[in-house]
């Protein structure tokens, strides 16, 4: 357990990578906001093992308003963020010469528009309040590219590059920006990617195997160590070897 609790917001945290890092989080003993759209059997049991520590608001943070209700309801709870998680995220593949503009706007206006907004926020505060730190859930793709996925990775690359750029602006106020370009997890998000593809990424990753939330959330932990406050815009891989 941390000595004093931190307030911690983790963006999409109701499955898969998300609800890792809202665990994790928990059992070092912060104060967790999550939300997402909808709220799922862990987000209620959470809300009911740790009222005090645990708030979940159904959420879509690509629309502004609803975003900026979120964080307002975490600001009149718990006054200051120590941490914000910058984890919801979407894929939409498909050959890029025949991608709708509707996928194209249903991944940038969350991967990057609603990070960008919720970021923003959360920056004030921190400059209020006098620090913090900040991770952005990032992926590989944004680095090697992936055949099927260009917006996706370009919207992941646009998320490293959001990273380099606000820790240069905030470095001096005791703010710390990261990324994790993350590699292919056992989530419902890699439920698009077929049998034959993640053999083929299992085959290809040193570790032998995909990742699992808790290989990520191990890091963003680390990243959010006041004793790493050294570190700041970085984009730290974590693949199991795969992009080495
Ligand atoms: N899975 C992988 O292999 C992989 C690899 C590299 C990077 N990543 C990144 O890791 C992050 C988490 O991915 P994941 O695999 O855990 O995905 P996931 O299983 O699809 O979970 C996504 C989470 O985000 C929430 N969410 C989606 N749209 C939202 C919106 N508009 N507003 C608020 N919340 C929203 C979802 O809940 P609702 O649907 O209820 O809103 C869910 O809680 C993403 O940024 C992803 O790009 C994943």
């Amino acid at each position: 357990m941390s000595t004093a609790p931190r307030t911690v917001i983790i963006t999409g945290g109701s499955r898969g990578l998300g609800a890792g890092i809202v665990q994790s989080f928990l059992d070092s003993g912060d104060r967790v906001a999550s939300c997402s759209r909808s709220e799922t059997d862990q987000t209620r049991k959470w809300a009911e093992e740790f009222p005090d520590r645990f708030f979940f608001m159904e959420a879509d943070i690509a629309d502004r308003p609803q975003c900026t209700a979120f964080v307002k309801e975490v600001l009149a709870r718990w006054k200051s963020v120590d941490i914000l998680v910058n984890n919801a995220g979407v894929a939409r593949d498909g050959i890029h010469a025949l991608f709708s503009d509707e996928d194209t706007d249903t991944v940038i206006d969350l991967n990057l528009k609603a990070t960008f907004h919720i970021s923003k926020q959360i920056v004030r505060n921190m400059l209020a309040h006098g620090g913090g730190s900040i991770v952005n859930i990032s992926s590989i793709t944004g680095l090697t590219g992936y055949r099927g996925l260009a917006v996706y990775g370009a919207s992941k690359a646009g998320l490293d590059g959001f990273t380099r750029a606000l820790a240069r602006e905030v470095g001096s106020r005791k703010i710390t920006v990261n990324s994790i370009a993350s590699g292919y997890l056992r989530t419902e998000m890699s439920h698009g990617l077929d049998e034959d593809q993640l053999n083929q990424i299992v085959r290809r990753t040193p570790a032998g195997r995909l990742g699992e939330p808790d290989d990520i959330a191990r890091a963003v932990q680390f990243l959010v160590d006041e004793k790493n406050n050294w570190i700041t815009g970085q984009t730290i891989v974590i693949d199991g070897g795969l992009t080495c």
